[in-house]
Formats: C-alpha cells, structure tokens, sequence
C-alpha cells in the first residue's frame, strides 16, 4: 500500500515516512527544496525492502500538486490510499507586523496544500473503498498563540478541514484525523530562543521536547488498521501540555 507524505526530507515527515515504510508502507517522499536529504531518506526507505521514489513540488501551487499525483501514479502504478499533509511553514511575528505576504504563505503552505493534495488524493481513495489523510496541525490550532496568528489560523483551518473531510467520506471507507504536535524538537523550533525554549519545557508536564518519532508513531497508527474505526479525531502529541 503507497503512502504520499509532503514536506518529507526532515523533521517530522522524514520520522514519519520512515515510520510507515517500518509499518510496510511504500513512500512517496514529496520535497520542495531540498533534495540531498529527500534521496538519502529514499535510499533508507529502500534498504528497509519498500519502495521509495522522490518528487520536488511546491505543495502551496495547485498546478504542481496535480502534477506531483499524475507522477506518483505513473511512477508506482498504483494510486495513494494514506496521505500525510505534513509541509508546513512559519512566519512568526506580532499582528501589527505581519505583512499581508506572512499571512498569506502561512496559509497557502500548511492550509491551502492539504486542500489540494486532498483533493487529488480522494477519488482514487474513494473508488478504492479505503483512504487514510493523516493531518499535521499543532496544538497552537487549538490555543492560540501569540506571535503566531497566521499560523495558528491555518493549524485550526486544518482541523476544520480534517472533520469536514471525515463527515463527507466516512461512508466510502476513507478516515480522516489530525495530529496536533506540541514543541518537537525540529529545524522549525531550532530557531527559539533558550529562554522561550525553557519557558515552554515548563509547560509540559511530561517534562520533555517532543521527537518527530512520537509524532510518527501516531501516524503510523491513524495509517494502521488499528486505527479504522476513529475518524474526524484531533490527537494532541504534545507531553501533556494542552489536555482540551
Ligand atoms: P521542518 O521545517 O523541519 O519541516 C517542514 C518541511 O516542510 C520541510 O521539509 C520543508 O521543506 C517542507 N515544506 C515547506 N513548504 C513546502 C512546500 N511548499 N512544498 C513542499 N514542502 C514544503 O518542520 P517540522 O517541525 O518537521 O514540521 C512538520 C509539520 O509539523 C509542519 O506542518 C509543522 O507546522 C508541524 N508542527 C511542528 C511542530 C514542532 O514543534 N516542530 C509543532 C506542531 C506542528
């Protein structure tokens, strides 16, 4: 069964992709930029006895999502039942700051691609009788935060967009849930500075940064079999730091 996870090169998708191709996924690895790290997370995944292609494309640009599904067809001959929205962007700062180019690559990047990628991804899924969309929000989609209103709005959109996909599909056999991640310790978080660093580590009652593996083994699971009978979910890997 083929897995299409974007944003996959590091991070969080790199620990997923690498998650399903251990739950014997094959992975279509989608990246943007860089293409070094794609190739060797190819070249892991292949060693692991699955197949594994790469595709560049910019999942915020329709044309180029269209373009990515017609490519992973040909090239695997079978279509994607379990999608993993994960390519994501932030662009921190106060409102008052916040050009209107903030706002708007936020949302087309971690909003506006899930929808697209969605919604190549689900006649196939439909006509199958079985799909999984697996998307990543963050728990700031659910509280807000300060300094984050762009991307805390597309976080929440996704988990809109997750219960809506849920309702509409939930009778051809397609799940659709969200995984809300905490702070995991990525190149996006890498940028904080030690004392907001340390003002968050105080706030999670676990006691520790999350890792992108506990991120992936929650998709794992939401991609598994385990997992059928739950759809339209929102689940928080975030060491306890919200409990809403
Ligand atoms: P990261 O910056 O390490 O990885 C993001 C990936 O998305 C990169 O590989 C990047 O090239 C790719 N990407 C960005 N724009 C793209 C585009 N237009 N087309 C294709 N790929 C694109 O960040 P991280 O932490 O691994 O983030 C993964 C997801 O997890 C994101 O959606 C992020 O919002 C979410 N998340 C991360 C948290 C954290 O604490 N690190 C917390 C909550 C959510």
């Amino acid at each position: 069964m083929l897995a299409l996870v974007t944003g996959a090169s590091k991070g969080i998708g790199r620990a997923i992709a690498l998650e399903l191709a251990k739950n014997n996924f094959d992975v279509a690895i989608n990246f943007n930029r860089s293409e070094e790290p794609a190739k060797e997370l190819c070249s892991e995944i292949k060693a692991l006895g699955r197949k594994a292609e790469i595709f560049k494309a910019d999942v915020s640009d329709y044309e180029q999502v269209a373009e990515l599904f017609k490519k992973i067809k040909e090239s695997f001959g079978e279509s994607v039942s379990v999608l993993v929205n994960n390519a994501g962007v932030t662009r921190d700062t106060l409102l008052m700051r916040m050009k209107p180019e903030d706002w708007q690559t936020v949302i087309n990047t971690n909003l506006n691609a899930a929808f697209y990628c969605t919604r190549e991804a689900i006649r196939d899924m439909a006509k199958a009788r079985f799909g999984r969309i697996i998307n990543i929000a963050s728990v700031v989609g659910l509280t807000g935060n300060a300094g984050q209103a762009n991307y805390a709005a597309s976080k929440a959109g996704i988990i809109g967009f997750t219960k809506s996909v849920a309702r509409e599909y939930a009778n051809r056999g397609i799940t659709a849930n969200a995984i809300a991640p905490g702070f995991i310790e990525t190149d996006m978080t890498a940028v904080l500075k030690p004392e907001v660093k340390d003002g968050i580590l105080n706030s999670i009652p676990l006691g520790s940064i999350g890792k992108p593996e506990d991120v992936a083994k929650a998709a794992a699971f939401f991609a598994s079999e385990t997992s059928s009978y739950i759809t339209g979910q929102v689940l928080a890997v975030d060491g306890g730091m919200t409990m809403i």
